[in-house]
């Protein structure tokens, strides 16, 4: 983890202090990371700081996640296997990819990848020249193995940090832009997401975030089941208003439905 990430990390157990390591360097890849209020000790390994304390709590769809298995096959099967189930045909990766990659903007500082998953996007996003380093934030260790092994095996940085959201472990104004895509739906706390994602925007920074339409009542049933949390458009614009969030846009590409948000310039 290079040092400008490092040093826009805030504890997650007090949620004041900055992280810091042992000693001051360019590139972290082995060794705690301390937290300089509540001297809580976060361990980082192969680059990723691992900033969940107690193992997370998983619904079932989560906990299919959390398997290496799954975790290896996402990109070339899981993934299109589940965007084919809700809709054919489904987006192509690369009008998917341009689509977030407009909606954010230019960002003038880090760009969190929430729910990064394999960092199908990170990657993409950290291989554009011009733009600010890209930070994926992800609660599985296995799609995070995978998200290094892909990295390394492309040959592009990404800075990755395990964490569980809502709560974003991240100094306030601090990031230039937040996509959070195919996850929103296994965020419960929809309200506190979106706070934290306003605390943590620059002015400016803008939120993009997808996720999947309830092609109705059936499915919705089973996703809830499945313990994720289907969202309305009216939902979503109203939670982000609620939470400061201006400008409000969504397009409607089944099985995706994408919105965009930006954080006020006051
Ligand atoms: C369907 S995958 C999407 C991955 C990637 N963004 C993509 O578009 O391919 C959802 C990801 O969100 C992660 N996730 C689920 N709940 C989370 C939480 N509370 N905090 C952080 N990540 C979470 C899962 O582990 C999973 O990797």
């Amino acid at each position: 983890m290079q040092r400008a990430i490092l040093q826009l990390l805030r504890c997650p157990r007090c949620r004041r202090g900055g992280l810091r390591p042992e000693t001051d360097t360019a590139e972290l890849l082995f060794g705690p990371l301390h937290c300089a209020e509540c001297h809580a000790r976060y361990p980082v390994a192969e680059g990723v700081a691992d900033l969940v304390a107690e193992p997370a709590s998983s619904a079932l769809a989560q906990r299919g996640l959390e398997q290496r298995l799954v975790a290896r096959s996402y990109e070339r099967y899981v993934r299109p296997a589940l965007q084919r189930a809700l809709s054919a045909p489904p987006m192509d990766r690369d009008s998917e990819y341009l689509l977030y990659r407009s909606l954010l903007g230019h960002p003038e500082a880090p760009v969190l990848d929430l729910g990064t998953g394999t960092g199908l996007f990170a990657r993409r996003l950290a291989r554009e020249s011009g733009l600010p380093p890209v930070v994926g934030m992800d609660v599985s260790r296995a799609m995070l193995e995978e998200s290094v092994a892909q990295a390394h095996e492309d040959g592009v940085r990404v800075d990755l940090l395990r964490a569980e959201a809502p709560y974003l472990p991240f100094q306030d104004g601090s990031l230039g832009g937040v996509l959070l895509a195919h996850s929103l739906h296994f965020i419960a706390e929809l309200g506190r997401l979106l706070l934290e994602v306003s605390r943590v925007l620059r002015p400016g920074g803008r939120f993009v975030a997808s996720t999947w339409i309830p092609p109705g009542r059936a499915a919705t049933f089973v996703q809830r089941s499945a313990g994720l949390h289907p969202r309305e458009e009216e939902e979503l614009k109203d939670a982000l208003a609620a939470a400061g969030l201006g400008g409000f846009a969504r397009l409607r590409l089944p099985p995706l439905l994408v919105v965009k948000a930006e954080k006020p310039v006051r």
